[in-house]
């Protein structure tokens, strides 16, 4: 049963949520039935020496329990080892529990991984042009998918990927940990992912997927690391996670300008809170660079970034299309980050010469409120495009501690916005006192409540 909440966008001020019906999106849990089946990887010929390949038992114990779709699904149970395994699907119905110490290895042989087409929605590999790495755990198709444990651990090994990617030689974009396509009811909770080659969990084209309670990481140099990426996927659920990356922590997008355009899918609906999120090199939280299908409706609440590059980043350039609107963070603390909050017009490259350069994307209703920050270098850098500036921009309640009296705390050009009890003074550009406030925009949330 699908239950419709109404939320009442007011200006910065104040958010109204409708009745006791306040409750996150992420209060609707989706509910997976206990599955009545369960084999071992080992049962399948699995040896978890950390150096037998354990690819083919991977498969073939898939291959198995997809006879079990019809009878309630089944559990694959991977136990205390290290099992090295090169790419292989999931299926329907099913349920990967990783045990304590229990760890799978992805191979550090290209080969292992295979080659797939790329995203329709990307026209191409993002690294490099034409097709990409298959990912590690792939899901393509499938409903009602959990991978779980007792915070047992993905581990990519992804240092040679990185190496590969930094001195140029890969020939195709690098593959990431678990990736699912077209897929829904998924959920991924109680396990640890390590060293993803790029993304650790990418849901695209994807509808309720459910993150919770996992701990995500890739060291600090790691190049161009991301923790998770819901894309063009709608009901997305993040919960009680921390994630430390080279790069972004947790970054929404959309599909890359004329092809993401073309298939038109946005992200929407989704729903943030209590994460503890790192990135050295990037944002904690991203929405862009590709948002070319739209990305709207993101409620993200009780988060702490530290140790980053930027905190929140809204990234755009023209040719994208699409737009990034109707986002609500709040109740963010802020430690030790160079710049809290940007919004980029002009960030990122393009597929091809083909994009569109009359498409011009839109960024709109953004609120930011409920932040403390410390030990901050520059507050807000807003640079939006001349063509299509950003506007109702809202923030509030906002303190950050800025560390440097060199720099200009606010940089804002092409952005229009309010605020109120913001520290430091933002600039004049949102702080307009014309209208009295933001609007009120209607922002209707489909919730889920469905048993599988
Ligand atoms: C995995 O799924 C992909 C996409 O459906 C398919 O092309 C590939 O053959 C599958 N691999 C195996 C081993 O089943
Ligand atoms: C989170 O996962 C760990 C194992 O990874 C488990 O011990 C803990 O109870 C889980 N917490 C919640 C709230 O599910
Ligand atoms: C899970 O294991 C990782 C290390 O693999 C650790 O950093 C994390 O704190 C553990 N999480 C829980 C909930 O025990
Ligand atoms: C890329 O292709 C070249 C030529 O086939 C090969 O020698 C090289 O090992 C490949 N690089 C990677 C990282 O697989
Ligand atoms: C995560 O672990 C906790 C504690 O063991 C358990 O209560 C919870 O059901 C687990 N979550 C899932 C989805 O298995
Ligand atoms: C996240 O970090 C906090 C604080 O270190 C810890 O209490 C919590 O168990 C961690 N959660 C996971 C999923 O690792
Ligand atoms: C501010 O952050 C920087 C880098 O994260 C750190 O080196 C410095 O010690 C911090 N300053 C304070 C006063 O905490
Ligand atoms: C100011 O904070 C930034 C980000 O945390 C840090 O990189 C820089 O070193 C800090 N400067 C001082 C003087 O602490
Ligand atoms: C902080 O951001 C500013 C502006 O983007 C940049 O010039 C500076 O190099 C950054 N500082 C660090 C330590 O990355
Ligand atoms: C302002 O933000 C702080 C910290 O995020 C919070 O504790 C406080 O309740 C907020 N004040 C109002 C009036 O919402
Ligand atoms: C203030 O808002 C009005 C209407 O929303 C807009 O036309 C105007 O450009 C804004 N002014 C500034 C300084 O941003």
């Amino acid at each position: 049963m699908a239950v419709a909440l109404l939320l009442l966008w007011a200006l910065c001020n104040a958010i109204r949520v409708n009745g006791e019906e306040s409750n996150g999106r992420c209060d609707h849990k989706l509910k997976f039935n206990p599955r009545p089946h369960s084999v071992s990887i080992q049962e399948f010929g699995a040896i978890g020496d950390g150096k037998t390949l354990n690819t083919i038992a991977f498969r073939n114990a898939i291959f198995y329990l997809k006879s079990f779709a019809d009878k309630g699904g089944a559990q694959l149970y991977v136990p205390p080892g290290r099992w090295l395994t090169g790419s292989f699907n999931l299926t329907s119905h099913l349920t990967l529990f990783l045990e304590k110490d229990a760890i799978i290895l992805g191979s550090q042989d290209p080969s292992h991984w295979g080659i797939v087409e790329p995203l329709p929605s990307y026209g191409r590999g993002i690294e490099l042009p034409g097709r990409r790495y298959r990912s590690l755990v792939n899901g393509y198709m499938l409903r009602d998918v959990v991978i779980t444990g007792d915070n047992g651990t993905i581990d990519g090994q992804g240092s040679v990927w990185w190496e590969w990617f930094t001195s140029h030689s890969l020939n195709y974009t690098r593959p990431h940990l678990v990736e699912f396509v077209s897929s829904e009811y998924v959920l991924v909770s109680n396990i640890s992912l390590l060293n993803a080659p790029a993304y650790n969990i990418h849901p695209v084209y994807c509808s309720n997927v459910h993150i919770h309670n996992i701990s995500v990481y890739a060291p600090p140099e790691s190049p161009y690391t991301v923790g998770i990426v819901p894309d063009s996927s709608d009901n997305i659920c993040i919960e009680d996670c921390n994630i430390s990356m080279g790069h972004d922590a947790i970054a929404f997008k959309s599909g890359w300008d004329e092809y993401g355009i073309a298939y038109g899918r946005p992200t929407t609906i989704a729903h943030v809170r209590r994460v503890d999120l790192r990135s050295s090199t990037g944002s904690s939280l991203a929405f862009g660079s590709e948002m070319s299908g739209g990305i709207s409706d993101i409620l993200v609440e009780e988060v702490h970034l530290y140790d980053s590059l930027t905190g929140i980043e809204f990234r755009t350039t023209i040719g994208r299309g699409g737009y990034i609107k109707e986002i609500m963070i709040s109740d963010v603390d802020l430690l030790n980050v160079n710049t809290s909050f940007a919004a980029i017009g002009d960030y990122g490259s393009h597929p091809d010469d083909k994009f569109d350069p009359d498409a011009f994307p839109v960024l709109e209703k953004i609120t930011l409120q409920n932040i403390i920050g410390t030990n901050i270098t520059i507050a807000g850098n807003f640079k939006g495009i001349e063509e299509s500036p950003f506007t109702f921009i809202c923030l509030s309640n906002i303190s950050l501690s800025i560390n440097s009296t060199s720099l200009s705390p606010w940089q804002c050009s092409y952005v229009s916005g309010f605020s109120e009890s913001v520290f430091p003074e933002p600039c004049p550009e949102l702080m307009n006192s014309s209208t009295s406030s933001c609007g009120i925009l209607m922002l209707e949330l489909q919730f889920y409540n469905i048993i599988l």
